[in-house]
């Protein structure tokens, strides 16, 4: 099968790409390298006569025809403006790369005769402030995001489904929990686990932001790939839920990684940040239904995969 990714040498994008490539499938990838690296495809970079990649801003008309030439059956929509806080600060910015960029990848796929796209939804920002009594969150719950980042996820799910309508261009949208494993960056805000991860293992201490209750759910990358391989052929027109159901409080993470790196120090607690959420969870009932999928990877072991992989590139 051909298949197109955007935001290929991203933390989940490079490793769906090499899931991809492993079942023998033709990758390209669409990527700025704005955050992602190519580093990430190095394995992939390998398979030359199956793997393509185009550097280029999703913001540009141009990646329409790039898209449509390259003929893609499936597109994977993942490449984002992916910071939460950037957007509250530049809104417009995150809007022309998360809705507009989004517009010409569905363009794109549209020209191409695409029969797919699968995307990279967000789980812990379309829905909002959840009541702690709807928790794990099902995909009928209203979406009120509270971050310019929410909105332009949302509204894209809104454009998935008109394109459906009017073009016959079948989607599924994946709302992801907190993805952690390896390749995600350690400076990025959203990946709590390699912050701790790359503290631990130099023996710097680790900030907790709050008193360290709040609870996420957090979901490991190749679970999550798994996902998005269904997704290629199942789950059609819907909004699906990918977490895991389970809440781990930010004290019971850092518990079980710093046991996993041999520390024993407490962690520093500061200031909650305004606006953060106390409790995220999604229920993951519809992609067991609808895509035959369940997160088979536990915390321990998820956890215990990125500090190996952290220590390998320390060492
Ligand atoms: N990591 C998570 O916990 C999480 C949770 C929910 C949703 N998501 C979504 O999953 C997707 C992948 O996230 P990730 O964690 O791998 O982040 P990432 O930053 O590692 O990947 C995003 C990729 O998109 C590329 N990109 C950014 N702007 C671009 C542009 N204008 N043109 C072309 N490429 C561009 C980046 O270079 C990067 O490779 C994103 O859509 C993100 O919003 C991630």
């Amino acid at each position: 099968m051909n298949t197109l990714v955007t935001g290929g040498a991203g933390f989940i994008g490079s490793t769906l790409v090499d899931r991809l490539l492993a079942e023998g499938h033709h990758v390209d990838v669409i990527d700025d390298l704005s955050t992602g690296s190519l580093a990430n495809l190095t394995e992939a970079r390998r398979a030359t006569k199956e793997f393509t990649f185009h550097h280029a801003d999703l913001r540009s008309p141009d990646v329409v025809d790039l898209i449509a030439r390259r003929r893609p059956e499936v597109v994977f929509h993942l490449a984002a403006q992916a910071d939460v806080r950037v957007s509250v600060a530049r809104p417009a910015f995150d809007a022309e790369v998360n809705v507009v960029g989004s517009l010409h990848v569905l363009e794109g796929a549209r020209s191409a005769g695409a029969a797919k796209i699968v995307f990279a939804s967000s789980g812990g920002t379309i829905y909002g402030a959840v009541e702690p009594s709807h928790l794990p969150v099902k995909e009928s719950h209203p979406q009120r995001p509270l971050s310019p980042y929410g909105v332009a996820k949302k509204v894209v799910g809104d454009y998935l489904y008109v394109y459906r309508e009017l073009h016959e261009l079948e989607f599924t949208a994946l709302a992801l929990a907190n993805v952690f494993g390896p390749r995600q960056d350690p400076f990025g805000e959203a990946g709590v686990v390699s912050i701790f991860a790359a503290n631990l293992l130099e023996r710097r201490p680790c900030t907790i932001y709050g008193d360290g209750a709040q609870t996420r759910d957090f979901v490991y990358v190749d679970d999550v790939v798994d996902a998005f391989a269904r997704a290629a052929t199942r789950g059609s027109g819907l909004l699906v839920n990918i977490g895991t159901g389970v809440e781990t409080s930010v004290n019971d993470l850092y518990a079980t990684m710093a046991s996993a790196a041999g520390v024993t120090a407490r962690p520093k607690y500061a200031p909650a940040r305004a606006g953060e959420l106390l409790r995220s969870a999604l229920d993951p009932g519809r992609a067991a239904i609808h895509l035959g999928w369940k997160p088979w990877t536990s915390i321990e072991e998820g956890t215990a995969a990125a500090l190996r992989w952290f220590r390998s590139r320390s060492g």
